[in-house]
Formats: C-alpha cells, sequence, structure tokens
C-alpha cells in the first residue's frame, strides 16, 4: 500500500476571497484519501527575505515555514499574476527557501484560478525549476474563478469536482510523488 501523502499549498494572493485560495481549498477538500492538504498560513507573515538573516539568525517563522515544507510530501502552488508579475508575498517567501535544503527535488505542482495572468505562470515555472523543485507538469490544473461572484465559483468550483478534474490533477500528482519514491 502507498504511504499517506501531505501536500503543502501556498497561496500568493492575501485577499480574504482570493479564487486562488479557494481553488487550494477545493483542491484540499478533494484530496483522495490518504491524501492530505494543508494550506499554508504564514506568507504573509514572513519578513522581507534578507540574506544577512540567514543561517543562525534566521527568524522563528521561517523556520517554522520552512519546517513545514520539509515535511510534506509535495508543494501545490497557486497565485494571482501582479503587474504581469509574481505577488511580492510568495516570491518573499520563495526567497527564504532558495540557499537551504528543503526543496531540491520536492515535487510542486501549479494549480491557477485564472483564464489569464500566463507571465505569472510563466514566471513561477522559471523561478520553482531554478529553484531546482520538480515540476509535476502532467498536474498543472487551470480553473478559472476570476471575475465571477462567489456564487458561481462555488458552482464552477463544484462542476469541477464532478467532472473529476480537481481529483484527476491531485491523483497525477501524487502518482508522480510515488513513482519518484519507487
Ligand atoms: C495590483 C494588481 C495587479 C494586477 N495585475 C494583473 C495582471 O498583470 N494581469 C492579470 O491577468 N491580472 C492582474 N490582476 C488581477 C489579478 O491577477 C486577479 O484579480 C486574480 O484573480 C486575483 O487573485 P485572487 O483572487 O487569488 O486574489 C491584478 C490585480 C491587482 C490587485
Amino acid at each position: 500500500m502507498e504511504k499517506s501523502l501531505i501536500l503543502y499549498a501556498l497561496c500568493g494572493s492575501q485577499r480574504k476571497a482570493s479564487t486562488n485560495r479557494r481553488l487550494l481549498e477545493a483542491l484540499r477538500d478533494s484530496a483522495p484519501a490518504g491524501v492530505s492538504i494543508r494550506v499554508c498560513e504564514l506568507i504573509g507573515e514572513l519578513p522581507i527575505f534578507n540574506p544577512d538573516r540567514e543561517g543562525e539568525s534566521t527568524p522563528a517563522v521561517v523556520e517554522e515555514f520552512a519546517a513545514e515544507i520539509r515535511s510534506c510530501d509535495g508543494i501545490v502552488v497557486a497565485c494571482p499574476e501582479y503587474a504581469h508579475g509574481l505577488p511580492g508575498g510568495l516570491k518573499n517567501a520563495l526567497d527564504w527557501l532558495v540557499s537551504r535544503d528543503e526543496v531540491p527535488f520536492k515535487p510542486v505542482m501549479i494549480a491557477h484560478a485564472s483564464h489569464r495572468g500566463d507571465f505569472a505562470l510563466e514566471q513561477l515555472t522559471e523561478v520553482l525549476k531554478t529553484m531546482s523543485l520538480r515540476l509535476v507538469d502532467e498536474a498543472f490544473l487551470r480553473i478559472s474563478l476570476l471575475g465571477k461572484s462567489s456564487e458561481t465559483q462555488a458552482d464552477v468550483i463544484a462542476e469541477s469536482v464532478e467532472s473529476g478534474r480537481l481529483l484527476s490533477a491531485l491523483v497525477k500528482f501524487c502518482a508522480a510523488i510515488n513513482r519518484a519514491r519507487a
């Protein structure tokens, strides 16, 4: 039997009504048996990255964040595009991990809650690859919630659950994680 998997979800939006967070929560709620998804609540708490504060002077919240990354089997990222780029908070969180040993070869999937935002997707892909994360392309999931009312978003998510799109992306991601372990 496969070992149970823990996925850690990073949301690039700090908005309460974030569509990216909603997508991550929908993935969390659709996770197959043996898979649990925890949505990170620390991104907005991290100080601005400063290499002078690495090593012994690393802030406690950064260590807490890094420990979550270390203990998970895979990472799910969803983020909006801001001014044709990555949201600063997400990039800041990733910057804290660049010189550490938690992320190399850690599997990652991208979920995207917009029909737009291809600049951000391209940048995110480049950053993750540069950090030596293992991007699982076949698990990429794009479900547009942008510009929809909360009720319509709920309908779109319900349809995606019904059609198996959310589950299918997670199954592909978890299969890639398990294959890499075998
Ligand atoms: C400051 C700012 C800049 C934005 N720039 C872009 C952009 O360059 N391209 C784009 O497609 N959307 C842009 N948007 C729209 C957001 O990407 C979009 O609203 C996204 O769905 C928000 O994600 P969220 O619902 O998870 O917060 C921008 C929004 C804000 C607030």
